[in-house]
């Protein structure tokens, strides 16, 4: 790691710390994360509250007298300028997004405005508080490895890796859904600021994430809940597409070791080299549900039902995190096989959270989205 890492950590102590999307999924995470091992940290958390926003998701930290929380829009250039100069903010962690690939295509606008809009928003406020005084400050902007479009399924028999290729930092980007293209304009915000301005920033392209607190949206903690419910599991076409799933809570020690230790203008994949099949994912989160709820081995196997495709449905992500592993000497710490019965049972066990969210407005919107399919 060298001397310039642990002179960064020496400097980095007793600041101001802004985490955007906080209340968000893997938002949470990370403000758990910094908050309980930073003491000296100030940590600001700033949300809009959107949909996917949820204060329950830090229950157990908001009374710590380092957490602060600050419900604003990103989009609100001025509201951003004040608060940099309201908190001192010495470095920013980007998290704040439109998130879900489903509804980039009923409504691409939003995602425009908040990914690109917002980020930029952000961005410039920081360069205005921060004047070109760049020493102690970073920018660290939360990606995705949907930017880097779809592989190839070329051995798509017997168990992962499912192609040859993987995305490298390298990789030219070629997004295809109103989502992945709103990430790949802000992650060429960012980058644009660092060599233009020279602002010290960071971006990481992460997999998917599974793990406690994911809006049920999404595919693992939907079909939990639909499980539970004996609800139908509707799978996106043959339910061929892979994959790379990695545990939430490992993202956010990435983002710990990467926002300390990082090579500022540098952009780190982060992945646990963990390919499924979605088919094959279902059925390991129905045996585990199942098993759980102490229901016959297959029980809930009659809920698949295969629907019509996503617009545009990536076929295989695939992340290589090789020079994360070989500069910062960061590596998944759980096996899939833990994650998931630690992710089946946080749900189960958690069942008043996800009853919360799934009632009204969400429900509706549910109801709307696979009405057609
Ligand atoms: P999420 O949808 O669970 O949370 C997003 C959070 O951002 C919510 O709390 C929401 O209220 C907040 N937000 C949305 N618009 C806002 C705005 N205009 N101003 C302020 N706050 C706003 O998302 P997530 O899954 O936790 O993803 C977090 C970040 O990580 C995103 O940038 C996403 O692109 C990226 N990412 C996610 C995954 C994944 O698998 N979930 C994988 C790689 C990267
Ligand atoms: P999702 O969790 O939406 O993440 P992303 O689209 O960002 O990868 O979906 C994961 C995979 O599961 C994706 O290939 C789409 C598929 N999927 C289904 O088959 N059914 C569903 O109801 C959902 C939400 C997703």
């Amino acid at each position: 790691m060298g001397s310039v890492c642990s002179n960064y950590l020496n400097n980095f102590s007793m600041k101001n710390i802004l985490i955007t999307g906080g209340a968000g999924f893997i938002g949470s995470h990370v403000v758990r994360l910094f908050v309980n091992k930073y003491p000296e940290y100030r940590i600001i958390n700033l949300d809009a509250l959107t949909y996917a926003g949820n204060l329950a998701n830090l229950k157990d930290i908001e009374d710590k007298t380092n957490y602060t929380f600050v419900k604003a829009d990103i989009c609100d250039f001025d509201k951003m300028c004040s608060l940099m100069q309201e908190y001192d903010i010495d470095g920013v962690i980007h998290l704040a997004a439109e998130s879900h690939v489903d509804r980039s295509i009923k409504d691409p606008f939003t995602f425009a405005r908040t990914n690109v809009m917002g980020t930029l928003s952000l961005l410039q406020a920081a360069r205005q508080h921060w004047n070109g005084n760049w020493e102690g400050k970073r920018f660290y902007h939360i990606s995705t490895d949907e930017v880097y479009g779809a592989l190839e399924l070329d051995k798509p028999e017997g168990s992962a890796p499912y192609g040859s290729e993987f995305f490298l930092e390298t990789t030219k980007y070629n997004p295809h859904s109103p989502y992945s293209a709103s990430k790949a304009g802000s992650d060429h915000f960012v980058r644009a600021y660092h060599d233009t301005y020279g602002m010290p920033t960071l971006v990481t392209n992460c997999s998917n994430n599974y793990g406690p607190y994911q809006f049920p949206e999404k595919l693992i903690p939907l079909f939990i809940n639909n499980i539970r419910h004996g609800k139908p599991l509707p799978v996106y076409g043959k339910g061929e597409n892979v994959r790379d799933w990695l545990y939430v809570v490992d993202h956010a020690r990435a983002i710990d070791v990467i926002f300390h230790q990082g090579k500022t203008g540098d952009t780190y994949n982060i992945g646990g080299f963990n390919e499924w099949k979605n088919i094959d994912i279902v059925k390991v989160v129905i045996k585990t549900v199942d098993r759980l709820l102490g229901n016959p081995e297959g029980t809930s196997e009659k809920l698949i039902t295969y629907v019509t495709d996503r617009a545009g449905h990536d076929l295989r992500y695939a992340i290589d995190s090789t020079k994360l592993k070989n500069e910062l000497g960061w590596e998944p710490s759980l096996q899939f096989e833990e994650g998931i019965e630690k992710t089946v049972r946080w749900y189960l066990d958690n069942q008043e959270w996800m009853d919360n969210i799934t009632s009204g407005v969400y429900e509706k919107y549910y109801e709307d989205m696979y009405k057609n399919r």
